[in-house]
């Protein structure tokens, strides 16, 4: 225990010369477009990863997602972004202070969004085709660098929350939630999901630019499949002329229905 906060305590005093650094340099090419809207510039997500998974062990999920990727931005342009204070970030480890709530790339993920898009329709469907993609793709599947052609095993998340996650991929991994093995999977994940979000908003500053972009979108969005269908009952307010929408208890949820309920065979279709 004293060993990670000694650890910690010289990551901290790192950090602060670190994001100083960027403050300064920032502060000299200081304009009026600073206080503005952040801006994006599109990054390379293979970069972008190798580099969450590099600073993972400095502040663990969270802070590697928004650090990767602001900082990458911050480098590309200095005034595209203010300056963040990433050590903020360290708290949402574990599913938010070791609470086993939501995954810390998915928070942090959402949280990048949320810097870039204050468009609400358009930052709310990034965040959850974002969501979508962790709970339902195999993962980790990036390789560290020096690990070329060693397997280690994958599994679908199933759930955003930390605990069920991490479960998920033990079960499959049959590794005990509180191994090497499986913090090196959690370290794995921020590269995978810090990658992700910038495929998001790469494609999204395509569209707006109003640029023929190839990036393809492969996030699965099926509308007649659970969750969706699910959602469209359960969350969706405008299904007055439905009536087994209408008659369906409202949620204010699009999280993948199954992980928690199993739907008897009687249910509204
Ligand atoms: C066609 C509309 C419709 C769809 C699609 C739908 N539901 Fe429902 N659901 C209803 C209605 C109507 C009720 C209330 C009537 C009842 O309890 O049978 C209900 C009740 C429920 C309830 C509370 C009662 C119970 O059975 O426990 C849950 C939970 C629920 N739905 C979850 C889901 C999930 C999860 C899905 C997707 C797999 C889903 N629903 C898809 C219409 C729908
Ligand atoms: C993390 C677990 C979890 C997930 C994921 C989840 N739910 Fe629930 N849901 C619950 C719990 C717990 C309750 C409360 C059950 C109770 O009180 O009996 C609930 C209650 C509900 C109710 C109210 C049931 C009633 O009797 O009025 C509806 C409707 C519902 N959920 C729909 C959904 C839908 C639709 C989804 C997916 C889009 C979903 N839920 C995803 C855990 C979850």
């Amino acid at each position: 225990m004293s060993n990670i906060t000694r650890r910690q305590v010289l990551s901290v005093a790192g950090l602060t010369l670190g994001v100083g650094g960027l403050g300064v340099s920032m502060d000299a090419s200081a304009t009026d477009e600073q206080s503005g809207q952040p801006r994006y510039v599109p990054l390379s997500p293979q970069d972008v990863s190798r580099r969450a998974y590099e600073i993972y062990p400095d502040g663990s999920c969270m802070y590697a997602m928004i650090r990767s990727i602001v900082e990458a931005v911050a480098k590309k342009d200095t005034t595209a972004v203010p300056h963040v204070p990433f050590d903020m970030f360290k708290y949402g480890h574990g599913g938010v202070g070791g609470y086993g709530a939501i995954c810390g790339t998915c928070n942090g993920g959402a949280a990048v969004i949320g810097l870039f898009h204050q468009n609400k329709k358009v930052r709310d469907n990034m965040i959850t085709q974002l969501f979508r993609w962790y709970e339902l793709t195999e993962l980790p599947h990036f390789i560290p660098p020096g690990t070329e052609g060693k397997v280690f095993p994958k599994a679908k998340a199933e759930s955003i929350l930390c605990h069920v996650s991490i479960d998920s991929w033990c079960e499959e991994a049959d590794e005990d939630q509180l191994s090497k093995k499986r913090k090196d999977r959690c370290r794995r994940m921020s590269a995978d999901m810090a990658g992700k979000v910038v495929e998001l908003l790469n494609a999204q500053h395509t569209k707006q630019a109003g640029l023929n972009g190839t990036a393809e979108n492969t996030s699965p969005q099926p509308a007649t499949t659970p969750p969706e269908s699910c959602i469209h009952c359960h969350s969706n307010p405008s299904t007055k002329k439905d009536p087994a929408a209408k008659l369906a208890p409202k949620s204010t949820v699009k999280m993948n229905c199954a992980t928690c309920h199993e739907m008897k065979s009687d249910h509204p279709k």
